[in-house]
């Protein structure tokens, strides 16, 4: 049960609504936006609050500019995007804070957007400085905090913000994610299953702890896997281990059989001679891998394996891909999990970040029950972890 309050249960009318969401959207090299989803699954609050009648005042970040304006993470693209998705006007602020953005703020009229200009030029915002924090405040009267991709940041405009206007609320996008996320962690539907890749197995090493004490099964890809499987004694080539990892993928197994969880390791690998999209490859197994080649994807047993576990799921949190998709020859894993998830009855949940870009490259994005606009955000929820952006918000 999602208890925070929501812009549902204030009076927005008239009032300036100081609105942070997560438009950190990727651009191409002429400034063009290749992914709008951000911008997209911010509309329902942003659409609520102008027919409400409130005065919209919003803000992001893009990108890690260090605390100065950097053209290149302007958000006027971001802001145009909006206009053509709204229908109406945005205005572009020059910046976020000042008396020239502050006039802005102030001569809104009910149901007009002002943009504000990237609040990582400044370098209070991700001190979540105090004064910074006040003077973004002055902006508005109201809080309301949409921006799940950037929750786990403790930053001005998602925390500090947030103490000095009171009650300080949520908006739908973030409401949605936390029930789906939530829903997933405290009562899933079971058999629960969560599904992780990546290349890192240290940046899930914490997800997977907290997950062992939830799931029934844990299915493991990518080049995490590859760890895990040289704690079982398997020597795969060149194929990426984190050394100092391996102690502890051993205690994991370990703690996994303790608890009754069914933690599966890829019994096949698409191998490659070289990390590059055209290199020489082939299926080979735990058993017969080539020494100096590396895996790059899951295998046709494995993806037939997991498909299986999938097929019988009563809900899947899926965290990273099974293989470099970016390369078509080692997407196949990655494309199959996302098949097998659509073609399942289960509640389907993808963590943002690499996934949700793997689930759209496969096409079968609309089949899934929730994608996560939030990468680093559902991975520290996964984790366990408060989103201090969630925290500081009122209570019901
Ligand atoms: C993201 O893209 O994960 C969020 O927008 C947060 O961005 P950050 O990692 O630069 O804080």
């Amino acid at each position: 049960m999602f208890r925070k309050m929501t812009v549902k249960d204030v009076d927005l009318k008239g009032k300036r609504v100081f609105c942070r969401v997560d438009f950190n959207v990727p651009l191409d090299k002429q400034g063009a936006i290749t992914d709008d989803t951000r911008i997209v699954a911010a509309l329902p609050t942003i659409r609520y609050i102008l027919e409400q009648g409130g005065r919209l005042v919003l803000a992001s970040h893009l990108g890690r500019p260090k605390g100065a304006p950097q053209a290149e993470f302007s958000l006027a693209p971001a802001a145009r995007r909006l206009g053509e998705l709204l229908g109406r006007p945005v205005i572009m602020a020059p910046d976020c804070v000042g008396a020239e953005v502050r006039a802005l703020a102030d001569g809104l009229q009910d149901g007009q957007v002002l943009m504000l200009e990237n609040v990582r030029f400044h370098p209070g915002e991700t001190k979540n400085d105090a004064e910074f924090s006040r003077q973004l405040a002055a902006l508005a009267d109201v809080y309301v905090n949409d921006a799940f991709g950037t929750a786990h940041r403790a930053h001005a405009s998602t925390e500090g913000v947030a103490r000095l206007l009171q009650p300080a609320v949520a908006g739908f996008l973030i409401e949605k994610e936390l029930q789906y996320l939530g829903q997933a962690l405290t009562d899933p539907a079971r058999p629960f299953v969560a599904v992780l890749g990546g290349a890192k197995v240290s940046d899930k090493l914490p997800a997977i702890e907290n997950l062992l004490g939830k799931v029934d099964t844990l299915l493991i890809g990518g080049g995490m896997a590859y760890t895990f499987l040289k704690a079982k004694g398997y020597s795969l080539g060149n194929s990426l281990v984190e050394e100092e990892q391996i102690d502890l993928a051993g205690r994991l197994m370990q703690e996994a059989a303790r608890r009754g969880v069914e933690l599966l390791l890829p019994e096949d690998h698409v191998a490659a001679a070289a990390f590059q999209a055209d290199a020489e490859h082939r299926i080979c197994t735990n058993a017969d891998f080539p020494a100096g080649w590396m895996g790059l994807d899951i295998g046709p047993e494995t993806v037939a394996r997991y498909s299986r576990v999938l097929a019988g799921a009563g809900t899947v949190v899926w965290n990273g891909p099974m293989g470099v998709f970016e390369f078509d020859a080692f997407a196949v894993g990655t494309f199959a999990v996302a098949r097998a998830l659509a073609e399942s009855k289960a509640v389907s949940i993808i963590g943002g970040g690499d996934s949700a870009a793997a689930a759209k490259k496969s096409g079968l994005a609309e089949r899934m029950t929730h994608i996560s606009t939030g990468g680093g955000a559902s991975l520290e929820f996964l984790e366990g972890k408060e989103l201090p952006g969630i925290t500081i918000l009122t209570d019901k």
